[in-house]
């Protein structure tokens, strides 16, 4: 297998040919049959993740947590949940994935701790601790209500009121998830040292979370009344709360000042040649370019446009366009994905049942081929779509604090199904601590290995074709049709060509042969007379 060299130190810039995957460490498999995924369950899978060509594995939040927002709550930087396994199921992971030449990376959350961090008990203790300005405490407005008008992601709003020193402490997500104080040096300091924790334990770098929001305006304004509430404003999260949207997000995030803290992390990363990837969630081009423009920044931040738009070539065109055009004026690079654990699964966005799973497995082509790092989500290999989970079941903090169950984020966490077996594979246990959805044989890992034409096999030709390609990093990408439904562009000396219409279409500008086709059957194909079918994606070169 042809890898990115582990043994490859200072700032080396590995990442750029890699292709990356999300681990949701909860649904990806379980060692030890309490329903719930971990460590050693993702390392007995690993080679699933190396067969299908996976370079970099981003495991989501690992550390001790209440598990209020499902980790993404931390109680201790530095440590490993039990339930998750131990700190020598970290280090064994992290040797297995360079065994294979891939790299791990952590989700760090420094917008806000758990409510249960020693640092948040300290600082609630009293308003003298030398912990109160770790958080963001303010006294009530005139009218004794809260410091301002600010809403939660995930509902009502962004502070919640301390009876015992008569304070309110801010939270963009749940006040179990107290927001740190960036504008305190010493929650700066105490970061340096999670980063150097880390990177001395072998990982290879982090996803941060929430990158756009650590530092707030320093007054605390209000933020603007949004002027359309019910459309989309240019600072999203995933599946939000209909709050969020009521607000334009001015104040509470985007903060120029947060730059500082990417530069002061990347001299820190660049020593140990680690990759810092930012959740920056801004759908706004220029806003998102800011933190990829220098070279002191981020190395990566993901560009989330193709998460918003469906079966449609012209917003597909337009959301690939607009990050391209971030790619080619950035130093540093982009993540693309089509999905994460935050957003409905790509296959349920494009189409009902298997017309969703052809389309979201031909639009991964334009995925990979796009001008950067394409970041898989766990079961899109599989093309996986969203299942049904009761409301009983659900789990996600959102559907739990609004009852929009329309809009829960459990539907792209459940379980993987790896095979046809009572568990799926997953879990010796007879339930998950998430239903399993509707998955049939089909769904799974094992059934799909077996069969050329499923999802899994279509993605691993796909990457193997992008790997033998190689150099794709400096190639830029320009499209070769201005508009219609088929959607091609060349990027260096292939043509990548997705079929939107309801009939078959020569792709222009093609030549020698079909390299990679969703129909497997057209491949090796002369390119010029071939004519690229409706929902189908190919590579031609
Ligand atoms: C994560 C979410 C999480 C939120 C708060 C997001 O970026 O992806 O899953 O709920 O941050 O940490
Ligand atoms: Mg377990």
């Amino acid at each position: 297998m042809s890898r990115l060299a582990p043994e490859a130190r200072g700032p080396s810039r590995w990442w750029e040919p890699a292709v990356g995957y999300e681990v949701y460490i909860r649904s990806f498999a379980d060692s030890d049959g309490d329903g719930v995924g971990d460590l050693a369950g993702v390392l007995s899978r690993l080679d699933h993740l190396a067969d299908l060509g996976i370079d970099i594995v981003w495991v989501t939040p690992i550390y001790p947590s209440p598990m209020h927002d499902h980790g993404y709550d931390v109680a201790d930087y530095t440590g490993v949940a039990e339930v998750f396994g131990t700190t020598a199921d970290l280090d064994s992971l992290v040797s297995a994935c360079h065994e294979r030449g891939m790299r791990l990376i952590l989700d760090l959350v420094p917008n806000h701790s758990s409510s249960e961090h020693e640092w948040f008990r300290r600082s609630r203790s009293s308003r003298d601790d030398p912990y109160r300005d770790h958080y963001i405490w303010r006294d009530s407005a005139p009218d004794g209500g809260p410091p301002n008008n600010w809403v939660s992601h995930f509902g009502g709003r962004a502070w919640t009121y301390d009876e015992a020193t008569g304070q309110w402490w801010l939270h963009l997500f749940l006040p179990e998830q107290p927001d740190l104080n960036w504008s305190n040096p010493t929650v700066v300091e105490e970061f340096d040292g999670i980063l150097e924790h880390w990177f001395a334990r072998g990982v290879d770098g982090f996803r941060i979370d929430v990158a756009h929001a650590l530092v707030k305006d320093a007054q605390l304004r209000s933020n603007p009344l949004s002027a359309r509430p019910t459309e989309r404003g240019g600072v999203e999260m995933g599946q939000v709360a209909s709050t969020w949207e009521t607000l334009e997000h001015v104040h509470d995030t985007d903060q120029p000042a947060v730059l500082d803290v990417y530069r002061r992390w990347r001299a820190i990363a660049d020593r140990h040649d680690a990759l810092l990837l930012g959740e920056v969630y801004l759908l706004e081009g220029d806003r998102l370019l800011r933190y990829v423009a220098a070279d002191d920044g981020l190395h990566l931040a993901f560009w989330f446009g193709p998460l918003y738009v469906g079966w449609d070539a012209t917003g597909l065109r337009r959301s690939f366009d607009e990050g391209v055009r971030v790619a080619a004026a950035a130093r540093a690079g982009l993540g693309w994905v089509l999905g994460s654990h935050d957003r409905n699964r790509v296959a349920s966005r494009l189409g009902e049942g298997a017309v969703g799973r052809s389309r979201a497995v031909a639009l991964v082509a334009l995925q990979v081929f796009a001008p950067g790092v394409p970041f898989l989500y766990q079961g899109e290999e599989l093309g996986l779509g969203d299942p049904v989970i009761p409301p009983e079941a659900a789990q996600d903090p959102i559907a739990a604090r609004q009852g929009e169950h329309a809009r829960t984020r459990d539907v792209a966490r459940t379980p993987m199904p790896w095979t046809p077996a009572p568990g799926l594979g997953f879990t010796a246990a007879g339930e998950a601590w998430l239903p399993f959805g509707d998955r049939g044989p089909g769904d799974t890992a094992e059934v799909q290995a077996a069969d050329p034409d499923s999802p899994l096999s279509t993605y691993r030709r796909l990457l193997a074709l992008r790997r033998a390609l190689g150099g794709l990093a400096g190639a830029p990408f320009a499209w070769v049709t201005e508009d219609g439904p088929l959607l091609a562009a060349r990027r260096g000396d292939v043509v990548v060509a997705v079929n939107t219409g309801e009939s078959p279409m020569a792709v222009p500008g093609a030549t020698g042969e079909v390299r990679f086709c969703t129909d497997r059957s057209c491949e090796g194909d002369a390119a010029e007379g071939f004519e690229l079918g409706s929902d189908q994606a190919a590579v031609l070169g």
